[in-house]
This record gives C-alpha cells, structure tokens and sequence, in this order.
C-alpha cells in the first residue's frame, strides 16, 4: 500500500479543538484515562487538555505545537518543549503564537495543573494524580537539574486511532530529535502505558518506571466489562546526543 503523504507545521489556535479531540480519540482505550473518566465523571480530559494546548501555544519561547496534516486534514500532533536554549523557531512559525508565559514555567503539564473540580473527585483518584505529578516532577528534577540543563522534551503526542500505524507518529518524533541531534542535546519523554512502542523504536532507552496497580485506586468502580483496571506502568526514556 502506498505511504501517505505527511505534512509538518505548527499548529494554529483555530486549530485546538481538533487536537484535543484527536487526543481524546487517541487515548480512548488507555486504562488510566479511562478510570478518570469514569471514576469522576464532572472531570472532562478533553477540556483540561484544551487548556493544556492553549498554554502550550501561548509558549512559543519554550515549546511548539506542531501538526502532521493528510489531504489537509489534521492526523495527529506534537508537543516539543526545549529547555535551557532557544529552539529558534523560523519567524513565521513564532507569528503563530499570541503570547508568552514566564520563562520558568514548565511545559510539562502535570494533571493538577489542568485538571477541574479537584473538589470532587474520588479519594483514589486524588492520590493517584499526586502520585503521577509527584513522580513526573522528581523525574523532571532528575533530568533537568539546572536552568542550564540544555535538553528537548517531548511533552505529549496523540495520534488520531485511523492514522496509527501509518508513520505519522515517527514523523512527530523525528522533527524534534533532529533539531535536539543538530544541537547535541538530549531528548526525554515520559510515556504513556502504549505509547512506549513507538518511543523505543524511535530510539528512546529506558531509565525508569512508575508501576501501579490501577484497581487501589479505582475506589471500587468497575470497568464497564467488570475486568480489573490491570496494572499500569509509566515509562521514562532519554535519547543521548548523537556524536
Ligand atoms: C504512540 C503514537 C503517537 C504512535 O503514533 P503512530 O502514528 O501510531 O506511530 P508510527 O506509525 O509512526 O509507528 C512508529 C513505530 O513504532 C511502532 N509502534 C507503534 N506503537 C507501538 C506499540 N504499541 N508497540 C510496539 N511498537 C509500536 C510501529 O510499529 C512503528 O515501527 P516501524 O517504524 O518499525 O514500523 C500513537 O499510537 C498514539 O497516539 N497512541 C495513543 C496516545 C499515546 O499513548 N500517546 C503517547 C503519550 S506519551
């Protein structure tokens, strides 16, 4: 079968609603997702994640938003974030962006910082986000020690499910290791349970994990199905500089 033809470019903000849905589609069957959604229902992943884009698109000195276009319609997209240099970014991609957040803000966007009506949700569902956000903090901590630390992070990626297996996420990807290869930095990601297939074989390597047990936190709600949540595993990878 031929290839598609993939396109790069940045994403606009007309273009938000699109990419939280493609997100949400992406993540439809990822088991954490899915105990949030269900467990605390008044939390709505594509609104948090609408604001988590608009954030990142109102960022342009730290991170860019770019999107792999098919027939000019939008597949899937990406979120680069660079750390302790400037990316450069051409100028007509920086008209994109309106605004900009303060320089030390991070581009990782931990849960609590999108996530509505904590108030409400499920004692499990607490402790489960303060243990991710805790986990993804000591891991951003580990890698980026300093504000010098010079580094790329791949912040998200969502795939639109009729597009997976098609090259599209290798296409997000690869843009951002090539600018961290020609720069000689290295690059992290923390991945999702299913995402890490396609970060190992883009050349991540693996330093670490945060293992769970989904159903200690479910607080006794089921699956639709009554299968157990199962365990889920949050994966960390670096790919060092190329010499
Ligand atoms: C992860 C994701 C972005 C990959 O995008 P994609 O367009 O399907 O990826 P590609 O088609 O470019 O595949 C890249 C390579 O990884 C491999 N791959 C992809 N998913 C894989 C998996 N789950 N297990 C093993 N390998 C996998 C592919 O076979 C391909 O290898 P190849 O180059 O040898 O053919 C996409 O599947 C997705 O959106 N997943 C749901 C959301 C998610 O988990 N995102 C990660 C958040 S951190």
């Amino acid at each position: 079968m031929e290839k598609p033809v993939i396109t790069i470019s940045p994403a606009l903000p007309s273009e938000i609603p699109r990419l939280a849905s493609i997100f949400t589609a992406a993540f439809a069957t990822d088991a954490h997702t899915q105990l949030k959604a269900v467990a605390h229902p008044s939390h709505n992943q594509e609104r948090g994640m609408t604001e988590g884009l608009e954030y990142w698109i109102s960022s342009a000195k730290k991170c860019v938003v770019i999107k792999a276009t098919i027939d000019h319609d939008i597949v899937g997209w990406t979120t680069w974030g660079w750390h302790g240099f400037d990316l450069g970014l051409p100028e007509e991609w920086k008209a994109t962006y309106v605004q900009d957040t303060p320089p030390n803000a991070s581009v990782v966007i931990g849960e609590e910082k999108n996530a509505h009506s904590t108030d409400s949700q499920p004692a499990g569902i607490k402790r489960l986000k303060e243990i991710t956000n805790a986990d993804m903090e000591a891991w951003e901590n580990r890698f980026m020690p300093n504000q010098s630390t010079e580094c790329m992070i791949l912040a998200a990626i969502a795939v639109h499910p009729d597009w997976q297996g098609k090259g599209v996420g290798s296409r997000l990807i690869n843009w951002g290791l090539t600018k961290a290869h020609k720069r000689g930095v290295f690059t992290w990601v923390s991945s999702s349970d299913g995402g890490w297939g396609a970060f190992e074989k883009a050349g991540f390597e693996y330093v670490g994990e945060l293992r769970l047990d989904l159903d200690e936190f479910s607080d006794g709600i089921k699956r639709e199905d009554g299968r157990p949540w199962g365990e889920y595993v949050w994966r960390y990878g670096k790919i060092q500089p190329k010499q």
